[in-house]
């Protein structure tokens, strides 16, 4: 039967790149993006011309349809702490409002997906993360917003799951990083390459020690459409997909500093509770998804997306309606 799909966050930074996978399925009738373009750009999807391709601009809590959708993928909310952090209120909606009102489109015995993220485990005791691991999460902290929201949107979904039989899938996302990151995003990869090509100044906040593991969103994007359609897996998560090769964020400056002629580092007070390491266990995605790995070397992941911020940001010019730069990794 042909389906019904709704993508929440579709103009995103990963959402597009969702959109591009969706598009070569055949088992789709329609596809409803909605998105607010709060941190998405409509230029994302500027190459999208599939007629079954349905672009809402509507907030993900309030938008309403008398359609019904056999599959919802919620990728709604900003990821990046500059912009989480500025709009606390309206990241906690984006998620778990968002969520609420999704899972009313549900057709029966539809499914509903949703990209949760490592920041659930906060400032991690134990290295890698296994799913099992509870986390050492600031309720009351500058980043609780999205940490929490995300933690309670899965609370939501897998109460559903347990008391009404609801469809899901719940990934936790790692470090995603590559092409059509906004230039004024604030991550650090991102971050260190429109500083690379503007000010030539890419901003280390502490020791640079802090370390995360960098996942290109290629690698990741393969893993959700198998885990979100394409295989038939009858796990409901949560599941951790990334990249489990861990570089601390000073290294990874430094790597595109070599790259870019006239580019150096500048070093900045360390940020409040940004935590110290960051890595996924992915014993349980290898079995959940035989043979999936994260095949893009940091190297040439970096190396792509250099190549795709040179014409977004110095071709194109770079977006200037950021946040305040109030941190810049996640
Ligand atoms: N990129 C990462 O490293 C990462 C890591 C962990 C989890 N995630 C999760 O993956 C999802 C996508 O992340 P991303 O990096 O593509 O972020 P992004 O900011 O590029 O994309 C989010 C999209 O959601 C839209 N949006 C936000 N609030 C909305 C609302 N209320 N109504 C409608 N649209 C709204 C934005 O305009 C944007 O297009 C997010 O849920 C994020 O929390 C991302």
């Amino acid at each position: 039967m042909a389906k019904k799909v709704l993508v929440s966050g579709g103009a995103g930074f990963i959402g597009s790149h969702i959109v591009d996978r969706l598009v070569r399925r055949n088992d789709m009738e329609t596809l409803v993006i909605v998105d607010n373009f709060w941190t998405g750009l409509r230029e994302n999807l500027a190459h999208v011309t599939d007629p079954r391709v349905h672009l809402v601009q509507a907030d993900v809590e309030t938008f309403a349809t008398a359609e019904k959708f056999d599959e919802i993928i919620h990728l709604a909310s900003p990821a990046s702490p500059p912009w989480y952090m500025r709009e606390p209120a309206r990241t906690i909606k984006a998620n778990l409002v968002g969520a609420l009102n999704l899972v009313e489109m549900l057709n029966p015995g539809g499914r509903i997906s949703f990209a949760s993220t490592s920041e659930v485990y906060g400032d991690p005791l134990i290295s890698p993360q296994p799913e099992s691991y509870r986390g050492q999460v600031d309720c009351t902290g500058p980043r609780s917003s999205y940490d929490e929201s995300k933690r309670c949107t899965e609370s939501l979904l897998f109460e559903l799951h347990r008391t009404a039989g609801i469809d899901i899938r719940i990934v936790r996302l790692f470090n995603v990083y590559g092409t059509r990151t906004r230039p004024d995003d604030g991550r650090a990869v991102s971050n260190f390459l429109s500083q690379a090509l503007t000010t030539g100044e890419l901003t280390i906040y502490g020791d640079g020690l802090q370390s995360r593991s960098w996942g290109y969103v290629d690698d990741i994007v393969s893993a959700l459409e198998r885990y979100f359609w394409l295989d038939n897996v009858d796990y409901c998560g949560p599941l951790n997909v990334g990249n489990d090769r861990e570089i601390p964020v000073i290294d990874v400056a430094r790597h595109i500093v070599s790259l870019v002629p006239g580019a150096r580092l500048k070093l900045c007070p360390p940020i409040p509770q940004d935590p110290t390491n960051r890595r996924p266990d992915l014993t349980l995605c290898r079995k959940v998804l035989p043979g999936w790995e994260a095949n893009i070397t940091y190297e040439e992941g970096v190396r792509r997306t250099l190549e795709w911020f040179r014409e977004a940001v110095v071709l194109k010019g770079a977006q200037t309606d950021a946040p305040s730069p109030v941190r810049l990794e996640s």
